[in-house]
């Protein structure tokens, strides 16, 4: 049969609701729980070459640029190699350094973005390795890599991306071990890692059977003309993907911001117009994510607050959603989902088209 949204009023709704079982297929042969790493068969690396990496630099678009700084970060905490994401569209303007012992990775749901491609075209050229997080098998990206993983996320149709970005994460987090594993992690810290990833299928389905709390909360966030989304460190990638999917589709102003930031600029902004949805994960960071806070409730500003059970958020006014916990590096994958389900009900609270909002295209294949 053709794709079509079957009983879904969009192809978004559809095609979030099929994250549980994309996730699977994304991961499906590639957990090596025996010795605690990724199997990941397309890389063309070997063990020994996966050691000599020195660098990683991850090149993407859009949403697939903040899923690349989500995987840059897990990277260098779960490998401690450095690792950074970049624009894939600014990248070939500024003569960059191509280094042989950087792996280059191009980050794309459709393999056909121009930017990106010709990212890969300026690393190449230069003699650097690239490899492809891709979805569409055979696109003009995929046949362009030196190798890569494919993400079987099976066809998107909406705009706003949502299996796609989340079999881009579980596919960094796989690379991320494997590069772990040929150093410093522990094959203790692999397995557990990889229990942590084999859960997410069945938690993303916890997330989504919050739809209906999720739909009241957004209604409000959608009555408003400009929203903040915070968050830091693993949290602040998180917070960016959220602001980017609310303002596609639901045409508010939202802006991402460091938590810690906020008191050098945007508190002028928070007022009762103004709401903040915050990422408060129960990490390192979450007394100070707390105490910011309440900087927020004391301007009068309405919160949403996404974090885990039991965060003790004291006397702060606000909409809670807790998620299920995992592993904390794994955190951002299961934060993002109700975000994207904050975003759909926004824009479908509005009466926007939710597939193909104005000005926007699934992919952007001129420059
Ligand atoms: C367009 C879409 C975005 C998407 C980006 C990258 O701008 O509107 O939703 O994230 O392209 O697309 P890609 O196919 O390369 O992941």
């Amino acid at each position: 049969a053709a794709y079509d949204a079957g009983e879904h009023d969009s192809f978004m709704h559809k095609e979030m609701l099929e994250q549980p079982a994309r996730a699977e297929a994304v991961l499906r042969g590639r957990l090596d729980e025996r010795f605690g790493t990724g199997h990941l068969g397309g890389l063309n690396l070997d063990a020994r070459e996966l050691r000599a990496i020195k660098r990683v630099k991850i090149l993407g678009c859009g949403s697939a640029y903040y899923v690349g700084q989500m995987g840059a970060s897990l990277i260098e905490e779960l490998a401690r190699v450095p690792a950074d994401a970049e624009a894939a569209s600014e990248f070939r303007y500024r003569n960059p350094i191509v280094e042989p012992d950087t792996l280059y990775v191009a980050v794309t749901q459709s393999g056909e973005t121009i930017d990106t491609l010709l990212a890969v075209q300026e690393v190449r050229r230069k003699g650097g390795f690239v490899i492809g997080l891709v979805n569409v098998v055979g696109s003009a990206i995929a046949r362009e890599v030196d190798g890569g993983i494919y993400l079987h996320a099976g066809p998107e149709v909406a705009v706003a991306s949502t299996k796609a970005l989340t079999n881009m994460y579980l596919a960094f987090a796989m690379l991320a071990i494997q590069l772990g594993r040929v150093r410093d992690l522990s094959i203790a810290d692999g397995r557990r890692l990889i229990n942590g990833l084999t859960a997410i299928p069945g938690q993303i389905e916890q997330v989504l059977a919050m739809e209906d709390h999720l739909a009241t909360v957004a209604q409000q966030l959608g009555a408003a003309e400009s929203l903040f989304f915070v968050g830091r460190v693993r949290g602040f990638p998180v917070a960016r993907e959220g602001a980017q999917k609310f303002k596609e589709i639901s045409y508010r102003h939202a802006e991402a911001y460091q938590t810690s930031e906020l008191k050098h600029g945007p508190l002028a902004l928070i007022s009762p117009e103004v709401p903040t949805v915050a990422i408060v994960p129960d990490d390192e960071l979450v007394e100070r994510n707390v105490a910011a806070l309440h900087e927020i409730a004391a301007r009068g500003g309405p919160l949403v607050v996404i974090t885990h059970p039991g965060v003790d958020l004291g006397d702060v006014p606000a909409d809670r959603i807790d998620i299920p916990r995992n592993e904390r590096e794994l955190d951002p994958i299961l934060l993002t989902i109700p975000l994207q389900v904050l975003a759909y009900h926004a824009a479908l609270s509005l009466g926007h088209d939710i597939d193909k909002p104005r000005n926007l295209a699934k992919s952007v294949t001129v420059e």
